[in-house]
């Protein structure tokens, strides 16, 4: 072997033979690795050929594997199809191989299932197996680190589906670096490939990722791989939500919500109750809004808390919501309602660890806001929707009906809206304003 060392952008995989600041290709800054590549000519590689097909009696996407967790099938656009290389991201201690080892369960009903476990021992993989109670006869365990046994296990032993937990750990002997460096990473997710489209296996990597994103491995992988999916939530709630950022096979919308219990994850059927638990009723500085995340509706409570400066700067802390966008709310009131923050700390959070992007959220947060500066409740039960522009306008919001039914189903009495012409069906008692200073009149 003649190794070499080299540099490479951990975001777009771009390598250069100097260390540099910003990357050429994807004007990342910051993101050389280094890395050992193997510079020794190429030996010749056999070429396999292979038949083509009919294409009318080609599987369609629709032939899709069903888990039976439905969470999981959503997020993956209806369940896996045939020879998909799926890798499952997210943080050291999220839930990764519990909600692997969930799926291994419920596919034991009707495949064989190969589990390659890297990372704990076979007896650790029993322990958890047992605790989820999974004792199916159809799965097996194999403890290997060797990409090249790894490939001759799936080939001898043809499972119909295939797991690693977890693709840092691999390793293969023809590649130089250490296992979770750049090129062992690569080149095993791209070996694993090959299998996965070859024997039309689908295969699901586990990858972890810190807090930062930082670690080279999933990062890379995800222009490897056809699906990433990715497990989030507060690592001391309990509350798991997983979402698939790319998806060659179907929309990248789509959330599960899942709740980490004594026995696994338990799939949250409907996660607005979640989002509310453990309200209270008319409390002040909270309110009810609705997001809609891919095709689902969500109520969620927002809560704020203003509080007289004791010293120094007026503090803004926002969490799962975005800061610049409290502090472009707190800009409106304080210009349109005469609301003075200047001595005022100003705290706002979302209930449930939820994480807030949809602008349709604006004014509920701008509404628990004022509640929480005006000492003030709103009324008990009432959804409040719309975005806030820059002059203090109310306007319109998507998918509204839908929110609304929402609303209704959660036993929400009442929904304050931006005015609008749309004829509404619900049954909930309608508030409309035109900008904040009408919504805020109106309690
Ligand atoms: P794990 O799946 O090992 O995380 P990862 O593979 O992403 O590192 O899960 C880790 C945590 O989940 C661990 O702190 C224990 C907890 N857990 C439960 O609460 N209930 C369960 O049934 C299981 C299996 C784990
Ligand atoms: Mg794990």
């Amino acid at each position: 072997m003649k190794l070499k060392t080299v540099y490479v952008c951990e975001k777009c995989g771009h390598q250069e033979n100097k260390w540099t600041g910003k990357c050429s290709a994807c004007d990342a800054w910051n993101s050389f690795i280094e890395d050992v590549v193997d510079t020794s000519p190429r030996k010749h590689t056999q070429i396999t050929r292979k038949n083509s097909q009919k294409l009318a009696h080609t599987n369609t996407l629709e032939n899709r594997l069903k888990t039976g967790m439905e969470e999981f099938d959503r997020v993956l656009g209806g369940g896996i199809v045939e020879g998909n290389l799926i890798l499952l991201s997210g943080e050291p201690g999220i839930g990764k191989s519990t909600l692997t080892m969930q799926i291994c369960g419920k596919l034991a009903e009707k495949k064989n299932i190969l589990y390659i476990s890297g990372e704990e021992s076979a007896p650790q993989v029993a322990s958890r197996a047992k605790r989820l109670g999974i004792t199916s006869e159809n799965i097996n365990l194999l403890s290997d680190t060797n990409i090249e046994s790894i490939i001759a296990a799936i080939e001898d032993e043809k499972p119909q589906f295939v797991i690693l937990d977890s693709i840092q750990v691999v390793s293969s002997a023809d590649i130089p670096g250490l296992s979770g460096s750049v090129s062992q990473v690569r080149y095993c997710a791209e070996k694993l490939m090959e299998v996965a489209k070859v024997k039309q296996i689908p295969v699901i990597l586990v990858g972890h990722v810190t807090k930062d994103g930082n670690i080279a491995g999933p990062r890379l992988l995800e222009h490897v791989v056809d699906t990433v999916l990715y497990i989030e939530g507060e690592r001391y709630q309990n509350l798991r939500i997983l979402r698939s950022i790319k998806n060659r096979f179907g929309s990248t919308n789509e959330i599960g919500v899942f709740e980490m219990a004594e026995n696994g994850l338990k799939e949250v059927k409907n996660p607005s109750l979640i989002f509310l638990a453990g309200r209270k009723e008319d409390g002040i500085g909270t309110s009810l809004t609705s997001t809609i995340e891919g095709s689902r509706p969500f109520i969620i409570e927002v809560q704020a808390l203003v509080d007289k400066t004791a010293f120094g700067y007026p503090k803004r802390t926002a969490n799962g919501f975005d800061l610049q966008r409290t502090q472009q709310l707190l800009a409106v009131l304080q210009k349109y309602i005469r609301m003075d923050f200047l001595q005022q700390d100003v705290y706002v959070n979302v209930a449930g660890g939820f994480r807030l992007k949809d602008p349709a959220c604006d004014l509920a947060m701008l509404m628990a806001i004022a509640s929480s500066f005006n000492k003030k409740t709103l009324p008990k039960n009432m959804l409040i929707l719309g975005e806030v522009g820059l002059s203090g306008e109310l306007r319109p919001v998507s998918q509204l009906q839908k929110r609304l039914h929402e609303a209704e189903k959660l036993g929400l009495s009442s929904a304050l809206i931006p005015q609008t012409d749309e004829k509404l069906q619900t049954k909930l008692k309608i508030i409309q304003a035109r900008d904040i200073r009408e919504a805020l009149a109106k309690f």
